[in-house]
């Protein structure tokens, strides 16, 4: 079901391709270089960006972007140190990175990151000029229990309090529900527009920019993405499996350009 968008007020539109740990440096500059030819580019009104593995991102900054911007998946909240196995902020900015991913749910999960190092990762990403893209959204028992809100709220408040409302206002927002990640069942555009509707007027609240983007994420398709854009605060999408195919994420950044156009 599509939601409704106000046409007077138009934000442009941002499609992040998350890649996780998939694709050799030479299967990344194929791909890139297919979007290209797509025309899955960003414009004006549409900001396009992926988010390859560390491994691949001084490859693909090397050979051009065509307009496509470079993110990175995660960062250490350190300048630098004895951190056996990570990646500083500023090797990212280094190797051509505009944006960082940070608090995933994949990384939650995986190596139990709290609130607040994903509020020092977005504190220090910012400081050296990378923009989050800060990560929320609740397990499928959290909404079956109708705690939604309260869950993405207590994340927010705590990434917060650790990074600070003026971060956070420069920020991404990620609202990614784990129960569509990877599942093939998105949350549907009114359950959608309903929890981006209530994260901005929370970060208003707590004195953060309601004009923070917020893009949803979960198995978001060319399929399901028109009806997603057509929602008032959906202001974009972190896309992960169909990120990988190129004809599929190519029609998604259409779909994106047909919501500003
Ligand atoms: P899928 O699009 O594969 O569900 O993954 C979403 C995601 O985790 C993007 O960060």
């Amino acid at each position: 079901m599509a939601c409704q968008r106000s046409t007077t007020e138009v934000r442009s539109t941002l499609v992040v391709g998350n890649w996780k740990m998939n694709l050799l440096r030479n299967e990344a500059l194929d791909l890139v270089a297919e979007l290209g030819r797509l025309g899955a580019v960003a414009n004006e009104l549409v900001d396009v960006v992926i988010c390859p593995p560390f491994t691949a991102l001084t490859s693909l900054a090397d050979h051009g972007m065509h307009g496509i911007k470079l993110g990175a998946q995660n960062c250490h909240f350190s300048q630098k140190g004895a951190y056996t196995g990570e990646v500083s902020a500023e090797m990212l900015c280094d190797v051509g990175c505009s944006y960082v991913i940070i608090g995933h749910s994949e990384r939650r999960r995986d190596y139990n990151e709290t609130d607040a190092e994903i509020g020092r990762k977005a504190h220090h990403a910012l400081q050296v000029g990378l923009r989050p893209i800060i990560c929320v959204g609740e397990l499928l028992e959290e909404r079956q229990s109708g705690k939604t809100l309260e869950v993405l709220f207590r994340q927010i408040d705590e990434i917060v309090e650790t990074a600070g409302a003026d971060v956070v206002s420069k920020s991404v927002i990620a609202y990614e529900p784990v129960w569509a990640i990877g599942t093939g069942l998105a949350a549907t555009s009114a359950q959608v527009q309903d929890v981006h509707a209530a994260i901005r007027a929370h970060l208003e609240e707590i004195t953060v920019s309601g004009a923070v983007p917020i893009l949803y994420g979960g198995s978001v398709t060319a399929a399901n993405a028109a009806g997603l854009f057509s929602c008032q605060d959906v202001d974009g999408a972190l896309v992960g499996g169909a990120s990988l195919k190129a004809q599929e994420f190519a029609q998604i950044v259409h779909e994106a350009r047909q919501r500003t156009r």
